[in-house]
């Protein structure tokens, strides 16, 4: 408000001229009357959604100009890919299905879960410390290494002892590449037209131009650090080998340092978002077209499934999510088209037991096996950048959540966590679980999943298959974020780094090259207001 007087004289007259020649889709700005706000559609309401309208009603408060934003969103609750299910249905004991943790340095999540009173917790807090090592990476014949905390791989002694000065080259070249990151958050790279523009003026390049294997090779980091616990992350994470995944974001899964959680659900951080942004949030609804008229103005298609199909007018359209699964026709056709590009098929199968992990199966002889087990191939495999890349082990990663109070027993459960590139058979499940299967051998029996287990067994599970994340190759340019006139879109980030964090700061992205270009049209004063203004601190 302190500028609000001068600023009204500066901007008065400019805006009174200019009102003749811009009719239709002016922007109102302080002191114009009468006002007529600029509407926006989001579609998504995921993290990069969110964060759109999030930040858009941020910029657009500082400078007074009236927005109505509508996000569309296909699902029935808001998160998209970070969302929650209730372990026994019971609405105290929610369960991350998607994305589940995030660092100290996502700037964004971290201020917004600030901002919103959320509460964040040490990821993996919950487990029950029953084993004597926490976590342990397995390569199908053997545990190749374990340790007693989850995620926090350095200054380990062991980790030094094992593997010389690969532990600390790699910890050294992971932060640089976290400070580079961290300059597409500032101007004046922050707000970027291009990504690729960005990536490069940042040094991120380098990283991005190769594989993992061939990243850490050029920094010198071994081989076998390299397959025993950077592409057990990497596994985790992405359900892709080093020889595949590009050099960036292998160091993204090594910045684990300070992984925490939002209590309750991650999804929470951006329920709150759109709360705060005042968007009208349309749930179960799919936007099916766009059409793009002569006069700039977007008409928007949506479904409810039964009421048949609604149009809307807007004048700037946010595609916040994938586009090639998000079934939209545009036409006339984009600009730039985002070409399509290979998703993991990741499937999530979450369930309790009274049981614990068996030893046998790891062929252990200790008591117990770790907590968290992630993967890794045998030495000498080398599957080079196969998509099917499991190797003997068939599955990603098992994590022991937490323990739970089953329903009407005074028996605790364990709940457990598995990732993997195909759908869990009951077989295997028994056989984690050291359970008796009466040598089912039959066609039958195999085709069986874990629904078809005994209760006493498994007592609850959800089984889910996601489209998780991109196969990370190799690259150096991604995809335009402007794709068509008053067209933006979010999801091109996801072949750079894919994470709730990276399509937080392409929404802000986004919300700050749409205001900007509302002001550039319009005004010197608020365009170079803009400039000034410190937008790295919100
Ligand atoms: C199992 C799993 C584990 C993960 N682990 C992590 C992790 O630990 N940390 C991390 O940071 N990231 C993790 N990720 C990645 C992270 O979930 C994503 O990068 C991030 O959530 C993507 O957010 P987004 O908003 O860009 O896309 P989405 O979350 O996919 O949101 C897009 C939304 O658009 C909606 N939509 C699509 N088309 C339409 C349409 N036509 N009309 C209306 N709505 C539409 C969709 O329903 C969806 O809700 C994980 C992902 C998975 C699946
Ligand atoms: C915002 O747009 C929606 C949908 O077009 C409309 O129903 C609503 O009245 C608008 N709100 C304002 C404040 O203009
Ligand atoms: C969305 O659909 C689900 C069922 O498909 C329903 O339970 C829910 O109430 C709907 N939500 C809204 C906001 O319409
Ligand atoms: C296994 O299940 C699939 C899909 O449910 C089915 O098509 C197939 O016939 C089944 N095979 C056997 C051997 O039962």
């Amino acid at each position: 408000m302190r500028a609000f007087q001068s600023l009204f004289l500066l901007l008065w007259i400019p805006v009174w001229c200019s009102s003749l020649v811009y009719a239709r889709g002016q922007v109102p700005l302080r002191g114009e009357a009468p006002y007529q706000p600029k509407r926006v559609a989001v579609i998504g309401a995921g993290s990069g959604g969110a964060s759109t309208a999030h930040f858009l009603r941020k910029f657009t408060d500082h400078f007074e100009v009236p927005v109505n934003i509508t996000v569309y969103e296909r699902a029935s609750y808001v998160g998209g890919r970070s969302t929650t299910v209730n372990v026994f249905d019971d609405p105290s004991i929610p369960v991350e299905l998607g994305a589940s943790i995030f660092v100290e340095v996502n700037r964004n999540l971290v201020k917004a879960a600030k901002e919103f009173g959320l509460l964040a917790e040490t990821a993996f807090s919950t487990r029950p410390r029953e084993s004597d090592d926490s976590l342990g990476v397995w390569d199908g014949q053997q545990f190749v290494y374990q340790q007693q905390d989850t995620y926090f791989w350095w200054n380990i002694a062991k980790l030094l002892w094992k593997y010389g000065l690969a532990p600390v080259r790699t910890q050294r070249l992971m932060k640089q590449t976290v400070d580079k990151f961290l300059r597409l958050y500032e101007s004046p790279s922050f707000p970027f037209r291009s990504l690729s523009f960005a990536a490069e003026a940042a040094g991120l390049l380098d990283a991005t131009a190769s594989t993992g294997a061939e990243f850490l090779e050029q920094n010198g980091i071994s081989a076998d650090f390299g397959r025993d616990i950077i592409q057990a992350s990497t596994r985790v994470n992405y359900g892709q080998n080093l020889p595949l995944i590009h050099g960036l974001e292998t160091m993204v899964c090594m910045a684990a340092e300070g992984a925490i959680s939002i209590q309750g659900g991650n999804w929470r951080i951006f329920d709150a978002m759109l709360g705060a942004s005042a968007a009208e949030v349309k749930l179960n609804t799919s936007v099916v077209s766009i059409d793009r008229k002569d006069d700039g103005i977007l008409s928007v298609s949506s479904t409810t499934g039964h009421s048949g199909t609604e149009q809307s007018e807007f004048d700037e359209v946010v595609i916040a999510g994938p586009l090639q699964e998000a079934g939209i026709t545009v036409s006339p056709e984009l600009d730039h088209a985002p070409d399509k590009i290979p998703y993991v098929e990741l499937h999530v199968t979450l369930f309790a037991s009274p049981h614990r992990i068996s030893p046998q199966y790891f062929n252990s002889r200790a008591s117990s096996v770790p907590e968290t087990i992630l993967t890794t191939l045998p030495q000498g495999l080398d599957l080079g950048s196969r998509r099917d890349g499991v190797g003997p082990t068939g599955f990603w990663s098992i994590s022991t959540l937490q323990k739970v109070k089953a329903p009407s027993q005074s028996e605790e459960h364990y709940v457990y966590k598995i990732f993997s590139p195909q759908r869990l058979s009951a077989q295997f499940v028994a056989d984690i679980l050291g359970l008796d299967t009466e040598a089912e051998s039959t066609n039958a029996a195999k085709n069986q999943t874990i629904g078809d287990l005994p209760r006493k067994d498994i007592s609850w599970f959800h089984e889910k298959t996601w489209h998780s994340y991109p196969y990370l190759y190799p690259r150096v340019t991604f995809e335009e974020i402007s794709l068509a006139p008053h067209i933006w879109y979010t999801s091109g980030i996801e072949s750079f780094i894919s994470t709730m964090e990276t399509s937080s700061l392409m929404g802000k992205n986004v919300a700050a090259l749409m205001v900007r270009s509302w002001l550039e049209k319009h005004h010197q004063d608020t365009e170079n207001e803009w400039n000034s203004w410190d937008k790295a601190e919100l």
